[in-house]
């Protein structure tokens, strides 16, 4: 009876631990897939912040905050976002972004600003 109480309570622990073993890299590789689109680091990264204009960061549906920042070209705004800017961390918090997957996320943001 014990017995097999003790056995099940340790297959519970074991089975806990197992599933978080096996999540959690899936989660990150979730957010980490090589190759993934502008749009899907967008919408994993940078949709928390640019969606609403969150810390002043330009919202992508706001053209005018936009305008003087294409303005500078957007070499500038790529380096900007690989290396942080204000409140924008470094690499708009997709830290496993390589530099082409950052700026192909500027450039679907881009894309989106109307
Ligand atoms: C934590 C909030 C936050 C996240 C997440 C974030 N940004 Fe930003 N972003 C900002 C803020 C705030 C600014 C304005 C910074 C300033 O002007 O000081 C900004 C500015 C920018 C700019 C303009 C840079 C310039 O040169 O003017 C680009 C482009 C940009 N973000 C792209 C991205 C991309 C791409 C991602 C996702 C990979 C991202 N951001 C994620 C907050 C964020």
């Amino acid at each position: 009876m014990n017995f097999s109480k003790a056995v099940f309570r340790w297959l519970g622990v074991v089975s806990v631990l197992a599933l978080a073993l096996l999540s959690a890299p899936t989660l990150a590789a979730d957010a980490v897939k090589p190759g993934r689109s502008g749009q899907a680091i967008y919408s994993v990264s940078c949709v928390s912040c640019h969606g609403f204009g969150m810390r002043g960061a330009p919202k992508v549906s706001d053209s005018a905050a936009w305008a003087p920042r294409l303005a500078q070209g957007k070499d500038k705004m790529y380096q900007h976002v690989i290396d942080g800017m204000g409140w924008m961390p470094r690499r708009g918090t997709c830290f496993t972004c390589s530099d082409d997957e950052v700026k192909a996320a500027v450039d679907y943001m881009v894309s989106q600003v109307k």
